[in-house]
């Protein structure tokens, strides 16, 4: 299958779960549980989005694999795996601010993002109206509209996303990071929801993005949307971005941040 078709199959379910969880949205929404922790909530919502996509791709590619958030895995037989985020952002939409999003990929090769070659995906902001996508050698788009990382800029100048674990030991270390590089960057945003941050990487609304203990699904689709803006996207030296660590810049602000971040042992 070509990665268009692919593409438009992924644009295609994130739109209506996004649909479908804007709807849900403004009926009211409820925490259905808990998980890592008292503050990772998730909402009917979530598993209704999750559930509404499988189905959709079950559909239109039986043989393909399936790896979401809420409802685990289940292995194909075409060596394609699809990478889910229902809802990204679920403490933003709990509380109802518009910024959060579906994130759908599909990535050839085991679900590991230290080994897969993401082939195709879409991140859609219901909130917004807005749609990124992203194919392998494609390039990616906001609506329609060819997207490409922020220039060069100096440390001093970049504007710095990131976001937070939610757990607490790992939240201490990385209050103890912001706190040293807040005075060395133009100004740092956590908005909350990962596969935005790094599609504002990609559109240039953003110069960095930095995050430790993403989950898979958090990046799969944003980290080919950033890369195919031209944006660095990696992990901790010379890994692959993974729940270790992930950085995606402009290249050469990508090498500064690096640096400034290995200094502060982050
Ligand atoms: C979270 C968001 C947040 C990031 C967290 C993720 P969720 O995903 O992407 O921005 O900082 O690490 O877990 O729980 O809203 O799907
Ligand atoms: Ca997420
Ligand atoms: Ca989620």
């Amino acid at each position: 299958m070509p990665h268009t078709e692919l593409l438009d199959l992924a644009t295609s379910v994130a739109t209506q779960a996004a649909d479908m969880v804007a709807r849900r949205r403004r009926e009211g929404v409820a925490v259905a549980d808990r998980k890592t922790s008292s503050v990772d909530v998730v909402t009917h919502a979530d598993r209704e989005s999750e559930q509404l996509i499988r189905i959709l791709l079950a559909e239109a590619r039986p043989d393909d694999g399936f790896f979401g958030e809420e409802g685990g895995a289940s292995v194909g037989t075409s060596g394609l795996t699809w990478v889910v985020d229902p809802i990204d952002g679920t403490v933003n939409y709990l509380y109802g601010i518009p910024h959060y999003a579906v994130s759908v990929a599909v990535v050839e090769g085991e679900p590991d993002p230290a080994t897969w070659r993401a082939l195709a995906g879409a991140v859609v902001n219901p909130g917004a109206r807005e749609t990124y996508t992203a194919s392998v050698g494609g390039g990616s788009f906001l609506d329609g509209e060819r997207l490409q990382v922020a220039e060069a800029v100096d440390l001093s100048e970049a504007l710095v996303a990131t976001g937070f674990s939610y757990l607490e030991e790992m939240r201490v270390e990385q209050g103890q990071v912001i706190a040293g590089l807040l005075s060395q960057v133009r100004d740092i945003r956590r908005m909350g929801t990962a596969s935005l941050d790094l599609c504002m990487v990609a559109s240039g609304r953003v110069n960095a993005y930095f995050e430790r203990s993403l989950n898979p699904w958090d990046h799969a689709a944003g980290a080919l949307i950033a890369r195919e803006a031209g944006a660095t996207v990696k992990g901790r030296g010379n890994n692959a971005a993974g729940k270790e660590f992930i950085l995606a810049a402009e290249p050469s602000v990508a090498v500064l941040l690096g640096a400034a971040l290995a200094r502060l042992d982050a």
